[in-house]
């Protein structure tokens, strides 16, 4: 069965090797076009010049945020992100250990609600991720692999998700965090027994399960010059020179402000750094935006200089053509993930958790310009 927009009402419940010829439905959650009348169905009002994403829309580029465990449970936070944004990625819906429980079961049920929300809001989704060390499913992680077999594990994992979102998904990081912070290859469940040709496998399959999506390798800290940035650079040299196919560089730009304010490159050195992977051809998108300030306890300094380091950031993407989408990683700053993985900082997204525009948000209508 070959899916297409609007997904095949079958493919919405926990199901077994959906997008195969042998589908099957357990959970019995309707798709939009059944049952318009669920709450994750409903049609945002139009975006007005009230909402970032009016802005943004005049500049052909996107504006996304993650979604998480908090959409769907309220009307106002769900009109926000259809107000805010024209792009979503799921936080960890689309994940190993959430989309493939078990070796011959996938569950696409929150990514897919999430994508039917997209859709029917006129906003594009990004994937998010087909290759990673984190968040892996029991199965994979304590399985006893030969090359052989973990080759296929990931070949099909990937042809079966690929396909299963085929037609719908923008673009999609199909190989996450591939680097350490040295630029050394991170040694993961898949570099160990695979070695570096994960990547080329990773990359190779997720084109022949959809030749239109773009395909991403997303990493942190390649925000900085450095010996990261540059052991990503001669990757994604060396891949493309082989005609390995990959579209874009997923910059994750998490970011943290630190004591004397630093923390943000300049606009000029961010400039450069994306007019760098530009020159290889790549699209850029910045996919995992945040800017991370010590929570509490924040100077108004520090406050200052998160500010202007998104709008340094959104600037500088703006200054490149080849910069066609930022994604914030959330909404507000009670869900995001930073106060659990960063203790004693926080406070790092566009609004607070009464949904309040924060100065960071004026700071990112700012760096749009417009
Ligand atoms: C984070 C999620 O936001 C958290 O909810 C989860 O507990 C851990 O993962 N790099 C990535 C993202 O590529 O998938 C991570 O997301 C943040 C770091």
């Amino acid at each position: 069965m070959r899916l297409s927009p609007p997904l095949a009402a079958v493919c919405l419940g926990l199901v077994v090797a959906c997008g195969g010829s042998d589908s099957v439905t357990a959970s019995g959650i309707k798709s939009c076009a059944e049952d318009p009348t669920q709450a994750l169905c409903k049609v945002m009002p139009p975006a007005t010049d009230s909402g970032l994403r009016y802005y943004v829309s005049r500049t052909s580029r996107s504006m996304g945020t993650a979604l998480d465990v908090t959409f769907g449970t309220s009307t106002a936070y769900d009109a926000l992100v259809a107000r805010e944004f024209n792009l979503v990625t799921a936080g960890n819906a689309q994940k190993w250990q959430t989309i493939h429980p078990s070796r011959s079961v996938y569950n696409f049920v929150r990514g897919d609600q999430m994508l039917e929300f997209a859709q029917a809001n006129g906003m594009k989704m990004r994937g998010h991720t087909l290759a990673w060390q984190n968040q892996n499913p029991i199965w994979l992680m304590s399985g006893q692999w030969t090359a052989d077999t973990l080759q296929k594990v990931l070949q099909d994992h990937i042809a079966t998700v690929v396909a299963h979102y085929k037609g719908t998904i923008y673009a999609w990081d199909v190989v996450n965090e591939a680097l350490n912070a040295d630029g050394t290859l991170a040694a993961t469940i898949w570099s160990n027994t695979l070695g570096k040709g994960y990547i080329e496998t990773a990359f190779r399959a997720a084109r022949a399960a959809d030749p239109a999506t773009l395909l991403f390798y997303n990493d942190y800290s390649l925000e900085f010059p450095g010996v990261k940035q540059d052991a990503a650079f001669a990757l994604v040299q060396d891949i493309k020179t082989r005609g390995v196919p990959i579209d874009g560089v997923g910059f994750q730009a998490h970011f943290q402000i630190n004591a004397d304010g630093s923390g943000v490159p300049s606009r000029a050195s961010l400039v450069s750094t994306f007019q760098r992977f530009a020159g290889l051809g790549v699209k850029i998108h910045l996919t995992e935006l945040d800017v991370r300030i010590r929570a509490p306890g924040a100077t108004s300094a520090e406050i200052a200089a998160q500010a202007q380091g998104y709008t340094d950031i959104v600037a500088a993407c703006y200054a490149v053509p080849a910069c066609e989408a930022i994604t914030v990683w959330g909404v507000t700053d009670t869900e995001s993930w930073i106060p659990n993985a960063f203790p004693g900082y926080g406070n790092a997204l566009l609004f607070d958790g009464s949904l309040t525009r924060k100065a960071t948000y004026g700071a990112v209508r700012a760096g749009i310009g417009g």
